[in-house]
Parts: structure tokens; sequence; C-alpha cells
């Protein structure tokens, strides 16, 4: 552990002169971590690098949600050996650094398994970053911090960079109480906590002013968010909503990630009454089976949900949902797994992202008997994807021909195209000018590919301002 007050890196040289690299798994929480580790490295001379090859320091963001992305971290690891080596042959120096929920939940592991690590620190430690580098560039021997410290690191990191682009994300609330059978997340982020709503109002109108359109407001739990306003109230999402709305300029609202049980009556109404609140909602369901559901101890039934998405489409008929779904969660029979289906038939999903259940160190179900055959997990996955694949396939078809509103993010693939996002999260591409990035306009969609829909600029004239 490091001490909390040592004095600020000295040994490191001016503004610029070095090149960080972070590579980032996960969740958009990690995305938003990272450009907040930038920011808070920026004034110790970091600039950003465009591979690890070029960089003087290498931040690995890393994601322990499941098997597989944990162990991508110790594979990078192992490249990473090899060019730290032939750095140090050259008489360069690189520092490296494993960041995230690895971090957090193997601290000891990664230090015992990849001694070349320099720095191993947790999600809620970002803010002594700077300390922990220079301590690196003075020792030799990882610096460990995987402390959930009493400081919150929001109150100790420097302004958000507001330049972050037309699209911008502001975590709103962090951590989880809800221990969900499956989940590392309340083990690796702590305990819940919601941000205050004047940091996060200034924060929003520091990236809108800095050019973002969109802002999507991030929390593990982000529906659950009860942030303390000036007054000493405790406001709900719904409240925070409207005072976003407020914000000129700010012409897109999402938030994510949500949990049924915290979507409430005043935030469904607020769908219906926010018209920068965009049509399109991330909610995971993770199982249709009531028996599945009281083993994940997500604390609803199905019904529930179906409930929310009712009443969202009642409050803001062209809503579009999107889900997480889990299979061969321990004790999934062929008709909990049968209730799956019937719920994703019954609801229809614009996108979803499904998972096979995967064992996580220290978590309740990883001990439970009954677990499923990897096979079946497989038949299982499969026969989901093809119907959640014939679902997207759908929705996306069906756009094709209507008229809507594209935020403009930046230059496509082929020369004289524009990339951008339609309300509902789809990616756009048209024949268009450069300069509407960062602008809302009009068109007609003509096409549905696998990945993006192709669309054609309608008049100039709607072309909302800079
Ligand atoms: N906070 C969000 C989800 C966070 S994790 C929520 O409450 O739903 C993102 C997704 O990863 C989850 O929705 C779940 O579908 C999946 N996931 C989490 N743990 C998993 C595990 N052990 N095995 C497979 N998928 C998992
Ligand atoms: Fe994990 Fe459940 Fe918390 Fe979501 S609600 S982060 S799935 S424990
Ligand atoms: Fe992964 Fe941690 Fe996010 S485990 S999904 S990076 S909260």
């Amino acid at each position: 552990m490091t001490s909390p007050a040592s004095p600020m890196p000295d040994a490191v040289p001016a503004p610029q002169r070095k090149k960080l690299f972070i590579r980032t798994w996960g969740c958009q929480m990690n995305v938003y971590d990272s450009t907040r580790m930038a920011d808070v490295l920026a004034p110790l001379g970091y600039g950003p690098a465009e591979t690890p090859e070029e960089a003087d320091m290498v931040i690995l963001n890393t994601c322990h949600i499941r098997e597989k992305a944990s162990e991508k971290v110790f594979s990078d690891l192992g490249r990473l050996r090899l060019l730290k080596t032939e750095k140090e042959q050259a008489g360069q120096k690189m520092v490296l650094a494993v960041a995230g929920c690895v971090a957090q939940a193997e601290g000891a592991e990664i230090t015992a398994r990849a001694p070349w690590v320099d720095i191993v620190l947790g999600p809620q430690t970002y803010h002594r970053l700077p300390e922990m580098v220079a301590r690196a560039s003075r020792a030799a021997g990882a610096q460990i911090d995987t402390d959930f410290p009493v400081e919150q690191k929001f109150d100790l990191l420097p302004e958000v960079n507001a330049n972050q682009g037309p699209i911008a994300f502001l975590t709103i609330q962090e951590g989880c109480d809800k221990f969900c059978s499956f989940c590392v997340v309340p083990y690796t982020r702590g305990a819940e906590f919601s941000r205050p709503v004047a940091a996060i109002l200034a924060e929003a109108r520091r990236l809108v002013a800095g050019g973002a359109r969109e802002i999507a407001l991030l929390g593990q739990n982000v529906n659950a968010w009860h942030g303390e306003a000036p007054d000493g109230a405790t406001w709900s999402l719904s409240r925070l909503l409207y005072a976003l709305a407020e914000i000129d300029g700010l012409a897109r609202i999402r938030y994510t990630t949500s949990h049924p049980r915290d979507m409430d009556d005043a935030l469904i109404e607020a769908h219906g009454r926010i018209p920068q609140l965009m049509p399109f909602l991330h909610l995971p369901v993770q199982s249709g089976s009531d028996k599945v559901l009281a083993a994940m101890n997500r604390g609803h039934k199905a019904e529930l949900f179906y409930r929310i998405a009712d009443r969202l489409r009642e409050a803001r008929p062209d809503m579009a949902l999107s889900s997480d779904f889990i299979v061969g969660h321990p004790g999934e029979s062929a008709a909990d797994h049968a209730a799956t289906m019937q719920l994703v038939e019954k609801v229809g999903f614009a996108l979803a992202y499904s998972f096979k259940y995967s064992p996580r160190p220290g978590t309740p179900a990883a001990g439970q008997p009954f677990q499923v055959p990897e096979a079946e997990k497989d038949a299982r996955l499969q026969e989901l994807q093809a119907v959640l694949r014939r679902q997207q396939d759908e929705f996306n078809r069906a756009c094709v021909g209507r008229e809507v509103d594209i935020l403009w993010t930046g230059p496509g693939r082929h020369p004289g195209q524009i990339a951008g996002r339609t309300p509902w999260l789809q990616p756009v591409h048209a024949i268009g000018p450069a300069e509407l990035a960062g602008r809302i306009a009009r068109v007609r969609l003509t096409a549905a590919h696998p990945n993006s829909l192709s669309a054609v600029l309608l008049e100039e004239k709607e072309l909302t301002p800079a």
C-alpha cells in the first residue's frame, strides 16, 4: 500500500515529453477511467502514444467479469515483457501498470506471475497514480495500491478534460451493493457511491462547453444513483435528468447500465417527458426464468421486466430496448432456458449481449452444485444468439426508409464519408462534409448492413448550429 501523502513527483520532466499508451477492456466505466488516468498523468508530461512500442508508460485497464477477459491480461503482459526488455537493452525505460478490476481482484497474483509489472492499482485509487509513477521510477519492485480509500477519487482527480468529442461519458455512480450470485463487480468496485449533483452538473457543463452534444451517464447501477443536491436534499436519477436537460447545447442524454429493480415510476415517466433522453435503454435482465432470477439474487421476477418494457413503450412509443443475458447459470434447466427464449420473443430487443455463465472466484454461484455442462451452455447460447441476431436485423431493417436525426461524430471509413449515431445508437455513414462533426443533421436511412446503416443527408438548412 502507498502512504497517502508523499510528495509530488519531482523526478518527472516537464510537459508533453513522455508518451502514454492505455489499453482498455471491459465496460464503459473503464473507458471513462482511462480518460481520467490520462488526465491525471498529463501534468507529469505524458501525452498520448499510438502504440505500446512508442510509449514510455503502458497502462492495461483490465476487466475481471468473465474468465476470458482476465486471461487476456496475462497474455498481453507476456508480450509487454519482451518489449520492456528490448527497450531496456536500448537504454530506455518503460513503466508498466495494471489498473482496473483484475488489478483489484488479483493484485498479488499479477506481481507473482508478472514481476516485470511496476504498478498495480485498483479502480478507486487512480488519483494516486502520479505518486506511484514517481515511486516506480525511483524504486525497483512493484507498487501496489488496491485500497478502497476513504477519500473519494472523484474529489481528488483533476477536472475532466473537456474535449472528448461530440459523445462524452460522465461517471455519476460507482460500485454495487446488489451481489448478484455470478458477479465480481461488488468485490472489484466496492460499495455503491453516488457523486453529488453539483459535481455532475459542473462536469456536464464543461463537457458541453468542450463540444459534447451527447452525454452518457455511467454507473454500474446508474439508475440506483441518489446524489446529494446543494440544498441537502437527495435527488433520484429522474430529477438529475430534468436538470441536465436544461443545459443549453446538450442535445442527447443516455444513462447506462440500469437494473430493473431501480426503474422507478418517475424515471419511466421521464422518458416520455424529456425529448433529449434518447429512446434506447440498456436494461439487463439476465434470464426469463423466475427460478434462475432468484438463484441469481436479482431481486425481481420476469413479470417486472415485462411491465417495465410495456410502460417504457407507453411513455415513448419509439423506445428500443437492449439487454444482457447469461445462459447456463448453475441450476438452469432446459425449461428455465425456454423461459428466457420466451421473454426474448415477447419483449423484442434492438440489441443484446449474451454470455455463457463463467464461474468467478469468490462469487456465490461459483461454488454451487448443478453447474451446467459446457456443451449445454454452448447449445443454449447459440439458440439464444440466433434469435437475438434476427431481432437486431429486423430492428435495423425496419429503420430503412425512416427520416431521423443523426449526431455526426467524425469522418467515415471511406473518403467523403461521415459517421454518426442514430437515436438508437446504431452507427450510420453517409456522404457529407467533414464539418458536420459535432452537429445534428437529418437523414433518410437507406440500407441496413450487419453493423451499421447507410443514409443520405436531407436538406442542409435542417442542420443545427454547432
Ligand atoms: N451492472 C450491470 C452489469 C454489469 S456486468 C447489471 O446489473 O446488469 C455486464 C454483464 O456481464 C452482466 O449484465 C452479465 O450479463 C455479464 N456477466 C457478469 N458476470 C458474469 C459471469 N460470471 N459470467 C457470464 N456473464 C457475466
Ligand atoms: Fe453485478 Fe448484479 Fe451489481 Fe450488476 S447489479 S454489477 S450484475 S452484482
Ligand atoms: Fe469489467 Fe470491472 Fe467493468 S469487471 S465490466 S471493468 S466494472
